[in-house]
């Protein structure tokens, strides 16, 4: 996913070698999503009507963009107004090169530049029309157009005087597909627009003066109902508006990823579908596709609760190690204030007003993508169980493909670790238009499919930077356990049920630091691991989604081929694949489907196969059939699958290292897909 880190400040002293600071730190934030090529643009304008904008991209590292800065850009030189766009791409519309870099450009004399998230559908449209009006293009960009569109605005509307939101609005008006830009040009020095459609981008306020409610827009009271900063659900109806600045000193930062503003300022705006902000004089100012003030736009300020220090590996090293290593708490964090373990109480406040209405629908709908299906893979058979209502488990892409019946009386829950998987996203705005129920559950306050999910859970899993999802994964279950629990308590009959998953769910972080204990021993099994092939993964019961997940880990972060097959399965095929050479890890907890995992067991076996087990704690009797093991403790059937995949999570992370791989990000991928 592309990335977005733009930067104003009004009155603030400041060198060019410090904004140019900002803006690289902004970039290395982001260096986590994945990007092939990274850009910057910097405003010089010094005192002058017009000003003037210097462009710096490369192709590769953002160090590299930074060292290129620091030699082409004249460092001591104090302007006026302190503007800068930044951007790390992900290559969508043409290949990884300078020209196909951001920022674009509106022309050779850098009247506008851009810098840009999302794509453009209409985008060839639109260049056919510029093309025939002599427009010359230097990228294979869809974002070029867009910057080139502006710049046609802004040459057919130069008579009218009009103001530089005005021009974006007129030009974002022509475009399809789903964006986020900010844009700063020479005709409008010490000023930026910012504008976003179906993807995030959000805003930092940094001011030295006191900000008092009078500087802000703020929530009314009846909007502070759900369970986070009122972003589900919220209603612009409920807010106030106050406008912000102009303040003697007050920096803007505009990204499209809080934890690239959290270590100048945790207040934050998140802008919403169409909303145009833009900065004039030190105030921003949010407007909707209208400039009259009546019809102003209100959002309302939030505070990030993420610390500078969990977007920090500390001791650890690589993010990836330190999340799988994080769980102990991050599952304590996703249960907090939520289970109450003396009384046996689960309440989820952000689902609480429709818990009557779930318990009456059609049915359940789970609809996610990679990791995040896995997790509701993982809670299928109890949410069934617990819920008693028919549950569906679907992949987003694929939902979207058969663009399945819903109907009004379903309830669709979108799970999501950031919040803005566009297929996630899609299939969210189709459930919506079919009237169900959306609720949703995602790791990122303020995310897309937060804001327009009717009510959620938020996963308080704390930052995710490593690629390859861990603690959300864990979270995501812990979530759905809880939620089934809640659909539940009011039946007598299941009381005991209940009380037993809130037991495990109370001993569980101690579980998981066991299992983290056996780091050392998976290191070794990895030794043996690292240079094959294929590792096949097998499992059944509670632990099917372990086995897909524990795959899925393997083959993304150590690029070796890794299957996840259901045990029920392998004699319908995946039996044929085993001898001697086939590396096998088998799931053989002592569960109610342990005969059936021990029957596949003796298959692998019979045919030479030489099964590494996940096995239950002093099972000592299962251990003696096979030459390696992994003791997990036991826990209850429902929460096992908790334990069983962080064995594979470090397994993966100790083959990624011996092979030399990037754990953190891992090739080809994304951390998080908007297009
Ligand atoms: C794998 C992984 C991906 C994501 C998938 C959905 O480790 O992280 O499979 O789970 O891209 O992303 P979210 O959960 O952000 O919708």
């Amino acid at each position: 996913m592309c990335g977005i880190f733009a930067y104003l400040n009004h009155l603030v002293p400041a060198t060019r070698e410090k904004v140019l600071e900002i803006l690289i730190n902004g970039l290395q934030r982001l260096e986590y999503k994945g990007y092939d090529s990274t850009g910057l643009a910097l405003e010089e304008s010094d005192g002058n009507k017009k000003g003037s904008i210097r462009i710096v991209k490369q192709v590769g590292k953002v160090s590299d963009l930074a060292d290129q800065a620091k030699a082409s850009l004249d460092l001591g030189k104090s302007f006026i107004s302190h503007v800068g766009i930044a951007h790390t791409r992900w290559a969508t519309h043409g290949q990884p090169s300078i020209s196909n870099a951001h920022p674009q450009r509106s022309d050779t004399d850098n009247e506008f530049v851009i810098v840009h998230n999302g794509t453009i559908t209409n985008y060839k449209d639109i260049r056919s029309f510029l093309i025939q009006r002599d427009y010359k293009f230097e990228s294979e960009t869809d974002t070029e157009v867009v910057v080139k569109l502006i710049k046609y605005m802004h040459d057919t509307h130069e008579n009218q005087k009009p103001a530089f939101s005005e021009i974006i609005e007129l030009a974002v008006a022509q475009l399809e597909g789903a964006f986020a830009i900010v844009v700063i040009s020479k005709h409008y020095p010490g000023e930026l627009v910012a504008t976003s459609r179906g993807s995030p981008l959000i805003i930092g306020v940094k001011s030295k003066s006191k900000l008092n409610a009078d500087h802000f827009p703020v929530l009314n009271s009846k909007d502070m109902r759900g369970f986070f900063s009122g972003s589900y659900g919220r209603k612009d109806e409920d807010l106030q508006y106050h406008p912000i600045g102009p303040h003697k000193e007050i920096e803007y930062f505009f990204t499209s990823d809080p934890s690239c503003v959290i270590e100048y300022t945790n207040q934050v705006i998140y802008l919403e579908e169409n909303d145009i902000a833009s900065v004039h004089g030190g105030v921003l100012d949010i407007h909707r596709g209208s400039r009259s003030l009546d019809e102003r736009t209100y959002r309302e300020v939030c505070t990030l609760k993420m610390e500078l220090e969990q977007i920090m590996k500390g001791s650890y090293s690589s993010f990836l190690q330190k999340e799988i290593f994080e769980q102990p708490e991050s599952v304590v964090n996703t249960m907090r204030g939520r289970v109450n373990f003396d009384t046996k109480e689960v309440v989820l406040g952000g689902l609480k007003e429709h818990i009557r209405e779930i318990r009456r629908c059609r049915r359940l709908l789970f609809i996610a993508a990679g990791t995040s299906y896995h997790s509701a893979i993982a809670t299928r058979q109890l949410l069934e169980e617990l819920t008693e209502l028919p549950v569906m488990v679907e992949l987003s892409s694929d939902f979207m493909d058969r663009k399945m019946p819903v109907f009004r009386d379903d309830v669709v829950f979108f799970l999501s670790q950031s919040g803005e998987t566009a297929d996630t996203l899609q299939a969210l705005r189709y459930c919506k238009q079919r009237g169900s129920l959306i609720v949703g559950i995602t790791n990122e306050v303020g995310s897309s499919i937060s804001r327009e999910s009717v009510c959620g859970v938020h996963l308080n899993a704390g930052p995710e930077m490593g690629v390859a999802s861990t603690k959300t994964y864990t979270s995501h279950i812990i979530a759905l356990v809880m939620f089934s629990l809640v659909m539940c308590d009011d039946r007598l009959s299941m009381r005991q049920r209940r009380n037993e998953i809130i037991e495990g769910l109370r001993v569980l972080p101690d579980q998981i630091r066991t299992v983290l204990a056996l780091d050392e021993k998976i290191s070794c099994i990895a030794e043996k691991l690292h240079t094959k092939k294929s590792v096949l993964v097998m499992a059944r019961g509670y632990n099917y989604a372990t086995c897909l997940e524990g795959a899925l880990k393997i083959k993304e972060l150590t690029n070796i081929h890794s299957e996840g097959i259901l045990g029920g399965e392998l004699k319908h095929g995946p039996l044929a694949l085993i001898d001697q050479a086939m590396p096998v890890l088998m799931v053989c907890m002592r569960d109610k489907v342990f005969p059936k995992s021990i029957n596949a067991l003796e298959q692998v076996k019979a045919r030479k196969g030489e099964p590494i087990l996940l096995c239950t704690k002093g099972d000592t009797e299962t251990q003696a059939l096979v030459n390696s093991y992994i003791e997990v403790p036991q826990t209850i059937d429902c929460l096992q699958n908790l334990l069983t995949v962080i064995p594979l999570q470090l397994l993966s992370l100790h083959m990624a290292r011996l092979r030399n791989l990037d754990t953190d990000r891992p090739r080809h991928l994304l951390k998080t897909y908007t297009s």
